[in-house]
């Protein structure tokens, strides 16, 4: 466990807790998932609570559990039906993640919620803390649990000053979460801590209302408003990509499967690699010859620029040059064999209209719309 600061010892755990437990039996909100122990119940309110307010989800959450009141009420719904009560909650990936989890439960876990933490935390769109959240409030597990108002209230117990972001100060907050709970009663230790993040330690705090503010050392030394660090600034890093357009004499596109390593893991896209500018054509050129037979194992031939998308992954702002190709050395049959030509990944040969239906990067698709439109323009001025 990563080393907490000296004065989170046995006194002040035993007073934290006291404070924390009585004050949250007289301030607590009384909200629908927190009167069940129901495992099933308390994940459906966890998923819907992840980027939607309390107030929006209290309707929401009632309607949903009248309509799917088990797992396996959940798991035999149409996916459509499932979006339907969705409506309105936004993020709809969540949704689909929980009907998808609903169907696993039913045939992995004879349709019980499982209970250890280590089966909850495999299930899709369940993480650290909601399987942390599932097993402390279904469960009463010691499973620690951060989030947004957690992480808030812990930093300044901590008097943590770097950001929240950083590795060393997750692992600290982590570690905060885990020594705060008790064998027991750790469902009322997560609830109460949550409800004091969510109502009292704001990021504007009401100290003034707080039980713990003689042991918080933040406000001991006035750094309320600046604990917690606003988040660093990313820095960003500009990055030229080449994708290479090629297509064959039926109007078809070479794409290529993303491998496992790569941004689009299991996407489809253009074949693409990056390149660093160089300051004159020629070069430039020699050197996406150069990459394109290096890695994709395609000799090019002719190359006119198409267009340029910008668009940014992480850190990257990317620039993506993208070339027409022709590619030199048809086989005989007129047939490119596109699964050779790419070296390590599948790869095939598609119509624009193919590439409707198969899932691409987003920077790929905008690639396609492109395409799509240049299409459209050409077959309208061949049309006039
Ligand atoms: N946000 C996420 N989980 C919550 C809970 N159990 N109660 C209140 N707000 C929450």
């Amino acid at each position: 466990m990563v080393g907490l600061p000296n004065w989170i010892d046995a006194r002040w755990l035993r007073l934290f807790r006291q404070r924390l437990t009585r004050w949250y039996a007289l301030n607590q909100r009384s909200l629908p998932w927190r009167t069940t122990d129901n495992a099933y119940a308390i994940w459906v309110s966890e998923i819907m609570l992840q980027q939607t307010q309390v107030a929006t989800v209290l309707a929401f959450y009632l309607r949903f559990l009248r309509r799917f009141g088990s797992v396996q009420e959940l798991a035999a719904a149409d996916e459509s039906e499932v979006l339907k009560y969705w409506e309105g909650l936004g993020y709809y990936r969540r949704a689909r993640q929980m009907h998808t989890a609903a169907r696993t439960i039913v045939a992995d876990h004879q349709s019980e919620f499982p209970k250890d933490f280590k089966s909850v935390l495999a299930l899709p769109g369940i993480g650290r803390y909601t399987a942390g959240a599932i097993c402390s409030f279904a469960y009463d597990q010691p499973t620690p649990i951060v989030e947004a108002n957690t992480q808030r209230l812990y930093a300044r117990l901590l008097r943590i000053e770097e950001p929240l972001t950083d590795t060393e100060t997750q692992a600290a907050l982590w570690a905060f979460a885990e020594k705060i709970l008790t064998k027991q009663n750790s469902r009322s230790i997560n609830q109460a801590v949550m409800e004091l993040g969510s109502l009292v330690c704001q990021p504007k705090p009401r100290c003034q209302a707080c039980p713990l503010v003689e042991l918080c050392p933040t406000f001991a030394e006035g750094l309320q408003e600046t604990i917690p660090a606003p988040k660093r600034k990313t820095v960003y890093e500009e990055r030229h990509e080449v994708a290479l357009i090629a297509a064959n004499s039926q109007g078809q596109y070479l794409i290529r499967k993303c491998g496992p390593d790569e941004w689009w893991a299991g996407l489809w896209d253009f074949p693409r690699f990056v390149i660093s500018i160089a300051s004159d054509v020629k070069t430039q050129e020699v050197d996406i010859r150069t990459k394109a037979r290096q890695i994709f194992n395609l000799d090019l031939c002719d190359m006119p620029p198409l267009f340029s998308i910008k668009h940014s992954v992480t850190r990257f702002r990317i620039t993506l040059a993208c070339y027409r190709a022709t590619v030199q050395s048809q086989p005989k049959n007129g047939e490119m064999r596109a699964e050779r030509l790419l070296s390590g990944q599948p790869s095939r040969w598609v119509t624009l209209a193919d590439l409707d239906s198969i899932p691409l990067s987003a920077s790929g698709r905008r690639v396609v719309n492109r395409l799509a439109a240049k299409a459209g323009s050409k077959r309208a001025t061949e049309t006039l």
